[in-house]
């Protein structure tokens, strides 16, 4: 069967098939073996992106940015100081306004219902660069390196180790749910993920075969091809700085963690930005295992896959 996702909206991957998701991560080897080749191609020749943004951002931003203009398209950015999101007039209006001048939007926030508004209301393909609920197009970037690491994702086991809440783990869940890919968050008891959210996660993981696990026991990284963290406090959470420190500290990935793999061949992912001496110590994600920068290359080329699917016929 072909896969089109041609018009389509990326806010999480709750509603993506396997197959689909499957689809965009080979468009995404491919559109990484045709930068490595030096091929020059114009496929966003005449479109344009809105690039709305409540957050700060280096890594998503530079991935829509230069995926979209290196193809000839004209990317916009906007921050809310520069635009009225919500402030003077209604997420919908700006949302009808920017679906006419616009061929697609992305949107990095604070809320998940400001990118369905968007979505619902723009009438063109909206792209979650990050809300305060998911980061999907970080997801599917983590699982291309995943990929390129060991040839293939599905049975691997990824241990995300840290703030079991957050954004970043929570796309996790969702696409190593749908693809069969054992993923375990290593989080303390009141840091683990939502279990409405696991709850809603069962039934995907149950058909791909995922094993989805929670615990608090650093031990449990025994047997993990890859281990992942992410800042203890995420944008938006600064007042609670101090208390993750403290809730977090023994769930640092140091080398002792690393070791506790027993796998000399474990890689070490973080979606970034790194707080080093916090979740992660500078030996590791600096060292031998890390895949944190090739995982940061991977967000142009799964970004520039997403849009060429989305917005190419
Ligand atoms: N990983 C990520 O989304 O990075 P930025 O916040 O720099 O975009
Ligand atoms: N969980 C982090 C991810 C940053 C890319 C945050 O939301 O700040």
């Amino acid at each position: 069967m072909s896969v089109s996702l041609f018009g389509r909206y990326l806010l999480t991957w709750l509603d993506y098939s396997a197959e689909e998701i499957r689809y965009l991560l080979d468009l995404s080897k491919k559109v990484k073996a045709e930068s490595k080749s030096g091929a020059v191609l114009r496929r966003f020749e005449g479109k344009t992106l809105a690039l709305l943004f409540e957050k700060r951002s280096t890594r998503t931003r530079c991935a829509f940015e230069t995926a979209f203009g290196e193809e000839g398209g004209h990317p916009v950015f906007l921050s809310t100081a520069d635009i009225h999101l919500g402030v003077k007039e209604s997420i919908e209006d700006t949302a009808r306004v920017l679906g006419r001048m616009f061929s697609a939007i992305q949107f990095r926030g604070f809320k998940q219902s400001t990118a369905e508004t968007l979505a619902k209301y723009s009438g063109v393909p909206v792209y979650n660069g990050l809300t305060d609920d998911f980061h999907p197009t970080q997801a599917l970037a983590d699982i291309l390196t995943l990929e390129e690491s060991f040839g293939s994702s599905a049975g691997k086991k990824l241990c995300y180790v840290g703030d079991g809440r957050n954004n970043v783990v929570r796309s996790l869940i969702v696409i190593c749910s749908k693809l069969g890919i054992n993923l375990s968050i290593i989080a303390p008891e009141t840091l683990k993920p939502d279990q409405i959210f696991m709850d809603r996660c069962a039934p995907l993981a149950a058909e791909s075969g995922a094993k989805i696990r929670v615990s608090p026991n650093i031990d449990d990284v025994e047997g993990a091809d890859a281990v992942y963290t992410d800042v203890w406090t995420s944008m938006g959470e600064e007042d609670k700085k101090d208390e993750r420190k403290k809730l977090l500290s023994p769930y640092q990935v140091n080398r002792a963690l690393m070791n506790k793999t027993g796998k000399p061949g474990t890689i070490f992912l973080h979606c970034l930005p790194a707080v080093k001496g916090e979740e992660v110590t500078e030996d590791v994600i600096d060292g031998q295992q890390s895949r944190a920068w090739d995982q940061a290359e991977n967000r142009k080329h799964t970004i520039k896959a997403i849009m060429l699917a989305t917005l190419c016929k």
